[in-house]
């Protein structure tokens, strides 16, 4: 009897080393899912109610299938709550700066940091939500005033807008007006101050202009400016333009020329340097004398 006792028990000893590796490979697989799901979406939170610092450490960039680089080890620094503007001839490369740093062109591992964190670590959806942004073609849809309006905050009161208008020198539309696709039905300066006007609407800790008043006349550009200064005393501006105007107001100005940075600092150090600022300065000031 206890010999066979004592093989009863032997038996399914012998299975034993077999459940050990199942079971431990089984805790292994587990445990990855576990520090996938731990790990996975490795965002940092980003605050988007403080005005953030923005910074390029040697971004080079060119378009996939186009080998000539855009951009060449750019490198800048924007500190919280400051206002920078990007000047430069057409095609030098603001508008690419701009969009790289909101993540409208997909790229991976940019030496680019939103508050030192480098953007692959952030989800654009926190940026995009706490950031105003103007593109060089603002979207409109066929709808009224207000329905375009409502795009930029669909909680704005109706004296709210009428206000917004007012202040972009659009009084004369309506909230109910119709607008056609890409409000083909409005100047290219009107939509430029409409575009302005849903800004407006809406609070914002980042501001990227992308030449918001290149159609406006110099003394509305110059109004224009004014409002989103005013309204943006607390938030960190970047301001693309490829004019000259307003640009005694802002902390910094970063002069691009074929995709690399060849000037940056204040107003006036710029001025005192006699490079590319002081030159257009000359050139603008000569061309309204003459
Ligand atoms: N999607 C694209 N694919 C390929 N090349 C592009 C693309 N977009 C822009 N480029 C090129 O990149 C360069 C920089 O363009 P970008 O739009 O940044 O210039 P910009 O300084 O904003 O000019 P502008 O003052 O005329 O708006 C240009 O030579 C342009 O031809
Ligand atoms: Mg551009």
């Amino acid at each position: 009897m206890i010999s066979l006792t004592v093989f009863e028990q032997v038996t399914p000893m012998a299975l034993f080393p077999y459940y050990v590796q199942e079971s431990s490979q089984a805790a292994k697989r587990l445990e990855d899912i576990d520090e996938d799901a731990r790990t996975e979406p490795s965002f940092t939170p980003y605050d988007g109610d403080s005005p953030p610092s923005i910074q390029f450490d040697r971004v080079s960039f060119s378009f996939p299938d186009f080998p000539r680089p855009v951009l060449e080890s750019v490198s800048f620094a924007i500190a919280p709550g400051s206002h920078t503007a990007i000047i430069g001839a057409s095609g030098s490369g603001k508008s690419t700066i701009a969009s790289l740093l909101l993540k409208l062109q997909p790229v991976d591992d940019q030496p680019i940091y939103l508050n030192n964190t480098q953007l692959d670590h952030i989800d654009e959806q926190d940026v995009w939500q706490s950031t105003n942004v103007s593109l060089q073609s603002n979207q409109f849809f066929v709808g009224s005033v207000n329905e375009n309006l409502a795009m930029g905050n669909d909680r704005a009161t109706a004296a709210e807008m009428t206000d917004a208008l007012a202040s972009v020198e659009l009084d004369h539309l309506n909230l109910s007006d119709a607008l056609h696709e890409n409000a083909a039905n409005l100047s290219g300066g009107e939509k430029q101050r409409l575009a302005l006007a849903r800004l407006f609407l809406r609070d914002a800790s980042l501001w990227v202009l992308d030449e918001p008043t290149s159609s406006l006349d110099a003394l509305t550009e110059q109004r224009m400016l004014d409002q989103v200064f005013s309204r943006t005393e607390d938030a960190t501006v970047v301001l693309i333009s490829h004019r000259l105007t307003g640009l005694e107001q802002m902390d910094q100005i970063i002069v691009v020329d074929h995709g690399q940075i060849i000037e940056a600092g204040s107003y006036d150090d710029l001025i005192a340097q006699n490079g590319y600022l002081k030159q257009m300065k000359d050139l603008e000031s000569e061309l309204f004398a003459g």
